[in-house]
């Protein structure tokens, strides 16, 4: 938004006047000339002088503004920061600490402005200095001419008058070009926002059921790491399966490349036969319901919430799937029910809260696949089987991503699936697993162990 305003400042205020004034003075000068060259030549050869130093400044320049862009944007992304994380920084009594370096971070803004300020009226300040000479230079070689009799008096003083007004309208435009000159840096911003790719891909899809295929699948957020290496298994519709693993191991990740977040480097991810690399994302997302680990809220009504999982839903179906996804009694708890505001983000829900508001709006969707990443993390145990009750009712013919880390939450699914350190470690039903006590029968008897623990 800066970028955008330099610009529409540059181009609505500095430009025009920068050309206006070059061409007015040319005019001028030229009718000087016609006038009487010499002393034409004797007022004008400071403008070109002037005008080559500023430009000259255009490398300089660019050094400070780069600088400055990269300190203020340090600035806000820590006050940004601050407000985010207030709590955890409280908590952990670190405020004063960050608060501290943000200041540092403040000051250094500070220098860089005044350096900034500094390197373009090292060149400015000289170059309407040089426009002063004009004058000098007028004065000169007019009286030396007035004395020898080639100019008349009249001729003398009207040069003069005219080069105590030339100068003006380029003196001011003088300041204006030293800030033009950065402009290329706030234009390449944009361009870089603008130029970054953007997914496309064909707007019908019809595939031929909803079997979500990854077929030896690599993929990286940044080139040079690995998250996942060689990814192969089918999620079969009307089948639920369960993607399980170590934290970091790349489930959350697969489940987002199966609804194309991002585009893989290897392999292929298909959906009933369909590569989902070459559909339009918004047209494919439209046959995914998801609930993720990070549920985003947005401040409005706990009504409005629910219904961005169908814009066209009725009252009474967005009611109904928040009943289905138990949220019915905490909501009739709020003071104005599904009128109630949930402010930014659903600060004012609890975590077990807000995934159920975000199941709700899966449930609303009623689309074909449904991606469950760690859906059910955030609730108790009660809770949890309730609304395991009323997902087991809507996955009937659809396909199933879920993602888990208890293990009761799986034991019920048709394949299980292990990703570990980019790769399937074990795929299976969870009595094959088990027999063949690998990973997954150490993980589930881990967490027996841990169930069974009690104090005393
Ligand atoms: N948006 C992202 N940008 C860069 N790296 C990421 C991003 N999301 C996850 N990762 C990295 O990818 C790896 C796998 O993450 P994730 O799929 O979330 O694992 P899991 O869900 O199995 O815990 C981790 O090493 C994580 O740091
Ligand atoms: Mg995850």
């Amino acid at each position: 938004m800066g970028d955008v305003q330099v610009t529409e400042q540059m181009f609505s205020h500095y430009v025009p006047q920068f050309y206006g004034s070059v061409i007015s003075t040319c005019l001028v000068a030229v009718s000087l000339l016609f006038y009487d060259w010499q002393m034409a030549l004797a007022a004008l050869w400071v403008l070109p002088v002037a005008l080559v130093i500023v430009g000259f400044s255009k490398k300089a320049q660019n050094y400070f503004t780069l600088r400055q862009t990269a300190a203020s944007l340090a600035v806000a992304e820590g006050v940004q920061e601050c407000l985010e994380t207030i709590r955890d920084l409280k908590s952990c009594k670190a405020e004063q600490e960050y608060l501290d370096g943000l200041n540092k971070k403040i000051d250094a803004l500070e220098v860089r402005h005044i350096k900034s300020e500094l390197g373009s009226a090292m060149f400015v300040a000289p170059a309407q200095m040089i426009l002063k000479l004009g004058i000098a230079s007028v004065a000169l070689v007019g009286s030396m001419r007035l004395m020898s009799g080639e100019l008349s008096l009249v001729t003398f003083f009207l040069f003069l008058l005219v080069v105590s007004r030339i100068y003006e309208p380029m003196n001011f435009s003088l300041q204006n070009l030293a800030a033009m000159n950065s402009l290329q840096i706030n234009i390449d911003r944009m361009n870089e926002i603008n130029e970054s790719p953007s997914q496309s891909g064909e707007t019908a899809f019809s595939p031929k059921d909803y079997d979500i295929t990854f077929d030896h699948v690599g993929f990286a957020y940044n080139s040079g790491e690995t998250v996942l290496k060689d990814v192969s298994f089918t999620a079969k519709q009307g089948e639920v399966t369960a993607l399980i693993g170590p934290s970091g191991g790349g489930k959350s990740t697969a489940a987002k490349l199966a609804a194309r977040f991002w585009d893989i480097d290897r392999g292929r991810i298909t959906v009933g036969g369909v590569d989902v690399g070459k559909v339009d994302p918004e047209r494919l997302l439209t046959a995914y319901s998801i609930v993720f680990q990070d549920v985003t809220l947005f401040n409005n009504t706990v009504m409005e919430n629910i219904r961005i999982g169908r814009k066209d839903a009725t009252d009474a179906e967005a009611m109904q799937a928040a009943k289905e996804a138990m949220c019915d009694e905490f909501i009739s708890k709020l003071p104005q029910g599904y009128q109630t505001m949930i402010g930014e983000n659903g600060s004012t829900l609890s975590g077990g809260e807000r995934q159920r508001i975000s199941i709700a709006r899966a449930l609303l969707k009623d689309a074909p696949i449904i991606l469950l990443d760690e859906a059910t993390a955030s609730l108790d145990a009660e809770n949890e089987t309730e609304i395991q009750q009323a997902i087991s009712r809507l996955v009937e013919k659809k396909t199933v991503l879920i993602i888990a880390h208890r293990m009761r939450t799986v034991e019920n699914a048709n394949k299980i699936v292990v990703l570990s350190g980019g790769t399937v470690a074990e795929m299976g039903t969870p009595e094959e697993l088990m027999k063949k006590n690998g990973a997954f029968a150490r993980m589930v008897k881990l967490q027996t162990e841990s169930q069974n623990w009690s104090l005393g």
